[in-house]
């Protein structure tokens, strides 16, 4: 099996619905050992086409938007494409993004040339790790939008993250996290081959259709992490496939008062929780929007 390459056309040598745990080292804690996996192209020059706008719970910008106004400027971690990003410094709002992947952050520079002066004067972009950065200063507001701390499969690394964003903020400064609340039944053992396919979306240089499937799924129920197989598929404008791209992508999920445990841990005092960008109360199955204090 290929992850994170192309596969030639027409070859089958691939095995998808296999065990997709064999390679995840355990280490004590529950976790495994945590590898960051480069985001690849074509997801990176897709991603924007893929999340136009509001997302399944609402407009995130909105609510980080919202939040932001009387906390300026803004620390985004994991600021991806700069989704969240670019529209908050829209509205002369002042962020500041880290990203560890080459990729995004390519993209992200190329998304934020197109834009206007003053969205070009308020973001400025740094390849880091959100477990390990020094930035040399305090921000009022930190955020880690779209399930990106999810990314941090290890309670080590979860809380180095939090002690570093910790760091960076100044006295009184708050924190918002976005995770997805799990949904039970797609929490149980094993998960298996699905081949759904998930959507389908046109590239914007390109112009040609890409087809994107999940075609496996495991859950290591004992580490709380999924793993997922996703294959990108590129169309010629008569259907034909012209190219295929694998790629696993694995996530951590956290079930509601681990959180609570885990931030209160790590020396954040819980504001609020909401489950969607409404700022709607704590309910199942939907999003874990933390809204936390330096304590
Ligand atoms: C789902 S994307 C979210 C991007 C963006 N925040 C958004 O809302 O569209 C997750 C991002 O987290 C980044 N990421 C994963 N681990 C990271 C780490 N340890 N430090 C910084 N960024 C990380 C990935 O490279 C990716 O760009």
């Amino acid at each position: 099996m290929v992850f994170g390459g192309f596969i030639p056309k027409g070859d089958r040598g691939v095995a998808s619905g296999r065990a997709l745990s064999g390679s995840n080292n355990p280490s004590p804690g529950g976790c495994v050992t945590p590898q960051f996996l480069e985001y690849p192209h074509p997801l990176v020059d897709l991603y924007d086409a893929l999340h136009p706008g509001p997302l399944d719970h609402g407009d995130d910008r909105v609510l980080y938007h919202k939040l932001a106004k009387r906390r300026r400027p803004v620390l985004e971690l994991a600021v991806g494409t700069g989704r969240v990003a670019r529209y908050l410094a829209e509205q002369n709002i002042p962020v500041v993004g880290l990203e560890i992947s080459p990729n995004m952050l390519r993209q992200a520079r190329e998304n934020i040339s197109k834009e206007s002066a003053l969205v070009q004067r308020n973001i400025s972009l740094v390849e880091g790790d959100m477990r390990d950065f020094d930035l040399g200063r305090k921000f009022p507001l930190a955020i880690v939008p779209f399930s990106a701390f999810q990314h941090l499969l290890a309670i080590e690394n979860q809380m180095r993250a939090l002690q570093c964003i910790r760091h960076h903020l100044a006295e009184n400064g708050h924190l918002v996290i976005d995770v997805f609340d799990p949904k039970l039944e797609m929490c149980l053992p094993g998960g298996g081959l699905t081949r759904e396919m998930v959507g389908e979306v046109v590239h914007p240089e390109t112009k040609l259709r890409w087809k994107i499937f999940l075609d496996a799924r495991e859950n290591i129920v004992e580490q709380q992490v999924l793993h997922a197989e996703w294959r990108f598929v590129e169309l010629a404008s008569d259907d034909q496939v012209l190219r295929q791209y694998y790629w696993r992508l694995s996530l951590r999920w956290f079930y509601r008062f681990e959180m609570q445990h885990l931030l209160e841990r790590s020396g954040f005092t819980i504001v609020n929780l909401w489950s969607d960008y409404q700022f709607s109360p704590p309910a199942y199955g939907k999003r874990q929007v933390w809204f936390v204090r330096k304590a």
